[in-house]
């Protein structure tokens, strides 16, 4: 495994492989992060990851400073995958003086995150743009717990007629079915317990639209009756929407909806969604 940090000895290195599977991340790897690299390992001739805490997708009082980091357990976890190349940048290496120019992806981004995150698709959209620009990865690789974030990166490799090809795979779960991500270190043992609460009412909605339930207000009126049953869960947004313009949806269609919810359980924020499809 070779550990790279600057993207001309990046691209010195990418240039002996062909079909490259790509997984761009902020580190502190879970096992979320570990199923991208698996799938790209099953598909791919060789896997790059990167590491880089993208400081342009958080807002002025998010957690930047404060969102976790351990970079030698990181190396260790991907070394133990045999991962290919690691591109491990610095922020000056990515955003040096001047740098000025940013991927706007327009409508899919203004809403859910988009709304409560203003800015937050900008800062994706270009770091995720940089990154295929230095990795040119056929094959790249996203959770399905950050939805929108697939929607808008997928818009963006077809607006920009970018040749890769991204994949979308499974939210990872905890036994008990929450969402595994990085931010859930920030949660108190009880906060933890409660946290549950948004996988219960994805499950919910999932039984009732099971049922028959096509009104999408009778389903966020599901979702949102059970997250009310948890006093610490402080709702942001319950969504039912279609899956690619992300536009609210009075009933679900055949094809199906992305249910999504967001809520604050003390002062971490957490997002969860599913598909409803037959
Ligand atoms: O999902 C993430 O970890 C980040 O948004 C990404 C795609 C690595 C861009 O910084």
């Amino acid at each position: 495994m070779q550990v790279i940090e600057t993207i001309a000895a990046f691209r010195q290195v990418r240039s002996r492989y062909t079909g490259l599977g790509f997984v761009p991340t902020m580190g502190y790897l879970h096992e979320g992060h570990l199923s991208l690299v698996h799938r790209a390992k099953e598909e791919c001739g060789a896997v790059a990851v990167s590491i880089f805490v993208n400081p342009t997708q958080f807002g002025p009082n998010e957690d930047f400073a404060g969102y976790p980091r351990d970079p030698k357990r990181d190396l260790e976890l991907l070394e133990k995958e045999q991962v290919d190349l690691v591109f491990t940048p610095s922020p000056g290496e990515i955003y040096p003086p001047g740098s000025t120019t940013v991927v706007e992806v327009g409508d899919v981004t203004e809403m859910l995150e988009g709304a409560a995150r203003p800015g937050h698709f900008r800062g994706v959209a270009t770091i995720v743009c940089k990154l295929f620009n230095i990795v040119q990865a056929s094959r790249a690789y996203f959770g399905q717990k950050d939805a929108q974030q697939t929607v808008v990166i997928a818009k963006m490799v077809r607006d920009l007629d970018m040749s890769l090809d991204v994949v979308v795979c499974p939210t990872v779960r905890e036994p008990d079915g929450l969402a595994i991500s990085s931010r859930n270190v920030y949660l108190t043992v009880d906060e933890r317990r409660a946290a549950v609460v948004l996988y219960r009412a994805l499950t919910a909605a999932e039984k009732h639209f099971g049922a028959g339930e096509r009104s999408s207000e009778a389903l966020r009126r599901i979702m949102h009756d059970t997250l009310a049953t948890e006093p610490q869960a402080d709702i942001e947004y319950i969504s039912l929407a279609d899956r690619d313009t992300l536009r609210e949806l009075d009933r679900v269609p055949p094809r199906g909806a992305l249910a999504s919810l967001a809520m604050r359980i003390g002062k971490t924020r957490l997002i969860d969604n599913c598909i409803l499809e037959k």
